[in-house]
């Protein structure tokens, strides 16, 4: 996603909203990630996230947002990002899911996501999670002032494509703070160099999306609403993980570390 608002660096009290709601979104997932298991509905993690956000005093920030109907993103198997939850989406074992949630507190925004296994997974399944964490690693390991954003894509991509695996180039990491999404756009390929120079005491996301086969995908819309989701051209697996990055003169803290 990508809003075209300047992400400018924010004050120490502003950092500390974020460095509060990022844990708050870290610990909600981490309390999402234990709901998974076989016969488990997708619905039901999504109502369960939603009272827990309530619960810490924060909002879920999908709900609503251009129209998305649900409170957290869960996306199974070949759906890349933004999965709707569903009622009658029963997890099975063997199922990948990705939980993608968002927290708003005190006008600040914490966004991560994990992709979790139902059950025993087969082993493609397991090595394109695998390609998925490695690669947002390593463009984590590029933030720090100075670099720019391709620095990031260029290292997620190197790993990934060195493990034989595909980043979906069109979609990708995002500026975060005061707004859900904002610049600059943080893509999970590029060239070293290149991209928009990362800036002191910004927060960025870096959450590279990995395919199996290919990068390419099919768009479906989310009905009554501006969001897209997306799937696997072919139907084999995508993976994804996302942390949100404190953006540091000399390197980087991971705020939503779980
Ligand atoms: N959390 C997603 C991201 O990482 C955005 C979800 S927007 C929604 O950028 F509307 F689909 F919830
Ligand atoms: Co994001
Ligand atoms: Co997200």
């Amino acid at each position: 996603m990508n809003r075209k608002r300047k992400n400018t660096g924010m004050s120490l009290a502003e950092i500390k909203k974020m460095e509060t709601v990022c844990q708050l979104a870290a610990q909600t997932l981490q309390y999402a990630v234990k709901l998974v298991a076989p016969g488990v509905t997708t619905g039901y993690i999504n109502d369960a996230v939603h009272e827990y956000t309530l619960s810490l005093g924060a909002q879920s920030a999908p709900l609503n947002y251009h129209g998305f109907p649900k409170s957290v993103c869960t996306s199974v198997n070949d759906v890349a990002c933004h999965g709707l939850p569903r009622d009658d989406e029963v997890l099975m074992p063997g199922d990948a899911l990705n939980i993608d949630v968002t927290l708003k507190k005190a006008g600040f925004f914490g966004d991560t996501s994990t992709t979790v296994f139902v059950g025993d997974v087969a082993d493609n399944v397991k090595k394109v999670t695998d390609a998925a964490k490695k690669g947002m690693m390593a463009g984590i390991e590029q933030v720090r002032v100075g670099n720019r954003t391709e620095d990031i894509g260029y290292a997620t991509n190197k790993v990934v494509s060195g493990l034989g695996y595909h980043t979906v180039k069109s979609i990708g990491g995002h500026g975060i703070g005061d707004e859900f999404h904002k610049d600059p756009f943080v893509p999970a390929h590029g060239r070293p160099g290149r991209g928009e120079l990362l800036r002191e005491n910004t927060c960025i996301t870096v959450e590279p999306m990995v395919n199996e086969t290919s990068e390419d995908f099919i768009e479906f819309k989310v009905p009554n609403s501006s969001i897209c989701y997306y799937k696997t051209i072919d139907g084999t697996p995508s993976a994804q993980f996302e942390h949100t990055i404190l953006v540091k003169k000399n390197g980087y803290e991971i705020l939503t570390a779980w």
